[in-house]
């Protein structure tokens, strides 16, 4: 059976002020006894109108259920209750509908997240994220506010920073998340082209502190089909928006591969060229929200062919050591040896054991699906030469929501 995420509302917190109700555009969606205020599951369309003005909170709560809770239930609580249930699909992908659950970018993810293995859960720490609430059939429009080359003019990678504004549109999104994006015409066969994921690169307060937009990393895909040079449908579109271009987004997505938002949290981040998108936004939030004393650490491995292929490379090398350590490494640089990030991890095994036995350490891999395996071996040789056990440490990480993979 699938599973959906429920919005309800916290019977001990409430004031019973009515705002909700009020601001809520569907009517019935929120209603009331003389008790409690309740959401009616059959009528929200997860519009969140009623979030940010409820003066407590009160109304920000989700659960994931397979039956969802009735009027009738809900009208008797006292008390929320537990989240004892959780989604049958892969990570408890949280989904405003039974449909959405469908939803090709639903399915996308579920693959991006199968390096991870088993059942899914995010760090204990992180903010509620919102999910699936623009779809195919109700997308929301954003306009491009900019749109960047971040690669050297003589690199062959072609990487672009998107700026993406939605206006007057609510789009939460939280670092990690991803959104989906709707390139305009038909494939060969006719239909509509499927969405293509991409990971925000911003923070959840926006790309500009307090904005309402939002940034991406994308690469140009060139490819090569009986001898003919082609365009990746998703990736030109995207890297050839021009300011002022209007873009269909759905989602966002992803309810796992999220960032802890306590302070004390050593965030570990592992990636491959467009890999760096959800690190950038993390490393930013964390940027933004730290405070003299902090105890949380930061550590970027990433991987690029050549400096001038690395994107962000300018910016990332001002970012100073105490906010975040990088391991950058280049497999094409001349006069220099191949290296990936597997490679410098082994070199610096010794810290990443450290790491590895510190129960606030978030390990989190993204970019290539091939540097799974090799990163993978490496923490397995690094735990082997410092006494620690691999596969039980992964598991443990795993089902503590402290090791993500999302690969593409
Ligand atoms: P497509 O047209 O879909 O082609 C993709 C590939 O398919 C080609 O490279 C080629 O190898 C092959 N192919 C397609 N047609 C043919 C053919 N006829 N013959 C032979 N081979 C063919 N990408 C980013 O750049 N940045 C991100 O932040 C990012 N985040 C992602 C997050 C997630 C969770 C996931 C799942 C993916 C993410 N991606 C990201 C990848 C992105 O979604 C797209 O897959 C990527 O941009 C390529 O899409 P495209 O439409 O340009 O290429
Ligand atoms: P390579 O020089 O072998 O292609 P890309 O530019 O294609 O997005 O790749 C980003 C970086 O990831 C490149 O340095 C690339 O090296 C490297 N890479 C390729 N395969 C792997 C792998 N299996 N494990 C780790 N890194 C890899």
């Amino acid at each position: 059976m699938s599973a959906i995420r429920q919005h309800l509302i916290d019977p001990e917190v409430c004031i019973r002020c009515n705002t909700c109700e009020e601001n809520c555009p569907i009517d019935g969606a929120i209603t009331h006894n003389e008790d409690n205020y309740v959401v009616n599951v059959e009528l929200c369309n997860y519009c969140m109108n009623c979030v940010a003005p409820c003066p407590t909170g009160a109304i920000d709560h989700w659960r994931m259920v397979s039956t969802p809770y009735s009027l009738e239930e809900q009208f008797e609580w006292d008390e929320l209750p537990d989240e004892t249930e959780v989604a049958t699909t892969e990570s408890g992908l949280a989904n405003a509908s039974h449909e959405a659950l469908e939803d090709e970018a639903n399915e996308i993810l579920d693959v991006a997240h199968q390096g991870q293995q088993g059942k899914v859960l995010p760090p204990f720490s992180a903010a509620h994220p919102f999910i699936n609430i623009y779809t195919r059939e109700n997308p929301a429009i954003a306009t491009v506010a900019g749109n960047y080359r971040i690669t050297s003019e003589d690199s062959e990678s072609d990487i672009h920073h998107i700026v993406l504004d939605f206006g007057t549109t609510a789009f939460p999104v939280l670092e990690g998340q991803s959104i989906g994006v709707i390139p305009p015409g038909k494939d060969a066969r006719g239909k509509a082209h499927n969405v293509r994921l991409y990971s925000v690169a911003s923070p959840r307060d926006g790309e500009r502190p307090n904005h309402n937009n939002l940034s991406l990393t994308v690469k140009r895909v060139v490819f090569e089909e009986d001898g003919v040079v082609k365009k990746g449908v998703g990736s030109n579109y995207v890297c050839d928006l021009k300011k002022g271009d209007q873009v269909q987004v759905t989602g966002a997505f992803g309810s796992t591969f999220l960032m802890p938002n306590h302070p004390e949290a050593n965030i570990m981040m592992i990636c491959t060229g467009t890999g760096s998108a959800p690190f950038r936004a993390m490393t930013e939030r964390r940027r933004r929200k730290r405070q003299p004393g902090d105890k949380g650490k930061m550590m970027l491995f990433f991987g690029a062919r050549t400096k001038g292929d690395l994107p962000y490379f300018g910016p990332l090398n001002k970012l100073p050591d105490s906010l975040i350590r990088k391991e950058l490494c280049f497999s094409r640089e001349a006069d220099q040896p191949k290296e990936y990030v597997q490679d410098r991890i082994l070199k610096c095994a010794d810290d990443v054991a450290a790491w590895l036995k510190d129960d606030q350490t978030f390990i989190y891999l993204c970019g290539l699906k091939g540097m799974e395996l090799g990163v993978e071996e490496a923490f397995a040789k690094t735990c082997r030469d410092h006494g620690l056990d691999w596969p039980a440490l992964r598991n443990k990480m795993r089902e503590s929501g402290r090791y993500h993979v999302e690969t593409y």
